[in-house]
């Protein structure tokens, strides 16, 4: 019997997750700055939570979401994004009352989507995410945008753009909807089942149907933005106002419409260019979602945020060629010649690690020479060398593997010359 992991989910093997690590610590950072102080919710919430919030007629809540009924017979999803948890603790803990509005939170962690594998799109993937829950100022829609782009530029993406678009107010919804039925309805026989059941129930979704895209009356659909009230389409300018004063650069994409229904005003993706990239160039995709907070049992509140899988970004960077600066390279590898300068080894090891210097040294019984070699495929930036001469005058053989210099540094010194050097390189 053999195992394997399950469809669509992966292993993350060292090596691997080096990367992981930094494109977190980019995040982090960015959060800091921001001021997106980060949330923690489960990974399991009600059912009711993502068909009232995602909505009913949506994909990811009628094909894609793991449901299960547990012991005590409550419904039970595992999280397919993070959003609607993020406002439902906004509302439960009464996050509203706080004076800090808008409350800016951010999350990384797994999502669960049963979609169909292919690359870029996985059943359990990894969102950063944040949420600006509290304010309906369209500056703070540049912000969120800004933070997204910033993530990219630090990992090193170049090719992407950013795609925005308006889904303007409740009003402006209303209308486009009744224009949307008219336009499908004549020919709503040569659409797709769920085309069908979406017409009375949601037409919006009409245009994101993955079946019937190609339908000649998708490219001649009314468009919500000719449908824009007056006050939405000043956010909207307001908005673009204010990514024109951070100098961030986007494409108004009418089209651009979200896969889940609790969006309004604007909506944006991310999305790569990099010509080797697969046929999912979808990076990151947010909006604002003002009711929200309404809809699941709270007051009134304006939200916004995106969500970006770490997954995308890697593949973005590979199908650009590039590759992160992983500052994971080991300090110091120290070879022993002998039974004696093993037991040094050991010792020093343990005195560089708590001074924060990393430190490898052989357990495998290796020669010399695969000592030396296990150090270069570790990238050590310095090699001690430890035999029965070093011992008996107290020193180490210390290599500086990119100069290729050498010489002899007393025991006692070891730990200051190393952090000396150490910190020049950095
Ligand atoms: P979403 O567009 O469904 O939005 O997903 C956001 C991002 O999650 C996508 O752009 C992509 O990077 C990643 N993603 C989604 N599905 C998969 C998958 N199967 N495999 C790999 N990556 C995937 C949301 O989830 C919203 N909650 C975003 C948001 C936050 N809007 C406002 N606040």
């Amino acid at each position: 019997m053999s195992f394997k992991v399950p469809r669509g989910t992966q292993d993350i093997l060292p090596g691997e997750s080096a990367k992981w690590q930094r494109v977190e610590e980019i995040i982090r950072d960015l959060c800091r700055v921001y001021r997106y102080d980060e949330i923690r919710t489960p990974m399991f919430e009600s059912t009711e939570l993502f068909t009232r919030s995602v909505g009913e007629t949506t994909d990811v809540v009628q094909k894609e979401m793991y449901t299960f009924e547990d012991r005590g017979g409550r419904s039970l999803t595992l999280r397919p994004e993070g959003t609607a948890a993020v406002v439902r603790s906004y509302v439960e803990h009464k996050m509203f009352g706080s004076p800090d509005q808008p409350v800016k939170l951010s999350y990384v962690g797994p999502m669960f989507r049963y979609e169909r594998q292919q690359a870029g799109r996985y059943r359990q993937f990894v969102q950063f995410g944040v949420e600006a829950i509290g304010s309906d100022d369209p500056a703070i829609d540049a912000e969120v945008i800004s933070l997204a782009m910033d993530v990219y530029e630090q990992a090193g993406l170049t090719d992407i753009k950013l795609v925005i678009n308006s889904l303007g107010d409740k009003e402006t919804r209303d209308n486009h909807r009744a224009a949307l039925v008219a336009h499908f309805e004549p020919a709503i026989g040569e659409f797709c089942s769920d085309c069908q059941s979406r017409l009375a129930k949601n037409p919006l979704r009409i245009l994101d149907c993955k079946k019937d895209h190609a339908h000649p009356l998708m490219a001649t659909a009314p468009k919500l933005t000719d449908y824009l009230t007056e006050s939405a389409a000043a956010y909207f300018a307001d908005v673009k106002m204010y990514l024109d004063t951070l100098g961030i650069a986007y494409e108004v994409d009418p089209n651009l419409v979200r896969g889940l229904d609790y969006y309004n005003h604007t909506a944006f993706e991310i999305m790569s260019t990099a010509s080797g990239f697969g046929a999912i160039t979808t990076l990151c995709g947010g909006g604002r979602y003002n009711g929200l907070t309404k809809e699941i049992g709270g007051p009134d509140a304006a939200g916004i945020g995106f969500a970006m899988s770490i997954e995308r970004l890697l593949l973005a960077l590979e199908a650009e060629g590039k590759s992160l600066d992983l500052h994971n390279a080991l300090d110091v590898y120290i070879v022993a010649m002998d039974e004696a300068a093993k037991v040094k080894a050991v010792e020093l090891a343990s005195t560089f690690r708590t001074k924060g210097i990393a430190a490898e040294i052989d357990y495998a019984q290796r020669k010399m020479k695969a000592q030396m070699k296990a150090a270069d495929r570790l990238q050590a930036k310095f090699v001690l060398i430890l035999g029965e001469t070093e011992l008996q005058q107290q020193v180490a053989a210390v290599k500086e593997m990119a100069t290729g210099e050498q010489q002899a540094v007393a025991f006692s010194d070891l730990v200051t010359y190393l952090q000396d050097k150490l910190g020049g390189q950095a």
